[in-house]
């Protein structure tokens, strides 16, 4: 099995409920932590990690974010006309060439597993290929999805970012059974999509990153509904194991924030708010005062 890594697929059809009523008419991925937009921190991750294919998974209403991978002439002229080359320069990475991005739709809401199986068609039956989860955003001196594909030319198999949770926030993500601990890397014996409370096999949970054998994608077209009646990428993974095939979890270097949810979100714009130099003074102080002086905004 070829084990260079060049496609990454980006789930992005959500509803993204929880962030209405401003996802009534933006896609989740577009609403922005400091002036990014979260599809592009995802995007920057892949391409460190040598990601040259992007397949967007969609759905109906998503259309500002095919618009934002578009080039857009009449703006970068009138920067270029202005001399405002580091915007143009801001602008210009945001442009993918032509025939890299590709977008498929997910016609139904049947769960992450059914929108990876989706995009079966652009992946060969001997290509590996990564699934990026753009609520989790990954802040890192070496991004994850770069530190994972480096450890999986070792390993091979199917590999998933991993984190240590609480027990009581377990029931949140996709848990794993742990067979051996060799500290950055895990080997894996099972997997559990969303556990009942009490039954996770262990703290390491799966976080939205993952490199995947393409027999994955075999899997979820046998799989029926697993946890929440959603077809479960876990599962799909799980199977590779009960197949006799390799599953690592990768413990990532690095501080993951949940931007599917409000909070996460908001410590996300603070983190990466406070990371940008020309905001770093003035964005500190604020908070210094805003915690001397809890209640202020309300
Ligand atoms: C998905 C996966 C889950 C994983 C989580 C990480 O769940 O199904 O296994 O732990 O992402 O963010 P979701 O958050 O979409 O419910």
């Amino acid at each position: 099995m070829n084990r260079r890594v060049t496609k990454a697929i980006f789930p992005v059809a959500g509803l993204g409920t929880r962030f209405l009523p401003a996802t009534k008419s933006i896609p989740k991925e577009i609403m922005t932590l400091v002036d990014r937009p979260l599809i592009q921190y995802a995007i920057d991750e892949a391409r460190a990690a040598g990601i040259k294919e992007f397949i967007f998974v969609t759905s109906r209403g998503k259309g500002a974010l095919e618009d934002y991978f578009d080039h857009s002439p009449i703006l970068e002229d009138s920067l270029r006309s202005k001399g405002k080359t580091d915007l143009l320069e801001t602008l210009e990475n945001t442009n993918m060439e032509s025939g890299a991005i590709a977008y498929i739709r997910q016609h139904k809401a049947l769960g992450l597993g059914h929108a990876v199986w989706c995009a079966r068609r652009l992946i060969a039956s001997d290509e590996p290929f990564a699934v990026i989860l753009p609520d989790d955003v990954i802040a890192g001196d070496k991004p994850c999805l770069q530190q994972m594909v480096e450890a999986y030319e070792e390993s091979g198999g199917c590999m998933v970012a991993a984190m240590e949770v609480p027990p009581s926030a377990a029931s949140s993500y996709g848990i794993l059974d742990v067979e051996n601990d060799f500290g950055s890397m895990v080997s894996v014996r099972g997997m559990v999509e969303k556990p009942e409370p009490g039954k996770a096999p262990s703290e390491l949970a799966v976080i939205g990153r993952y490199i995947l054998a393409p027999s994955v994608l075999e899997n979820l077209s046998r799989l029926g509904s697993g946890a929440g009646g959603e077809i479960q990428l876990t599962d799909a993974i799980a199977a590779e194991i009960r197949a006799g095939r390799d599953v690592f979890g990768y413990r990532f270097r690095g501080q993951r924030f949940d931007c599917g949810s409000k909070a996460g979100f908001l410590q996300a714009t603070v983190a990466f708010g406070l990371a940008r130099e020309e905001l770093r003074d003035e964005f500190a102080a604020y908070l210094r005062e805003m915690t001397s002086l809890p209640h202020a905004a309300q």
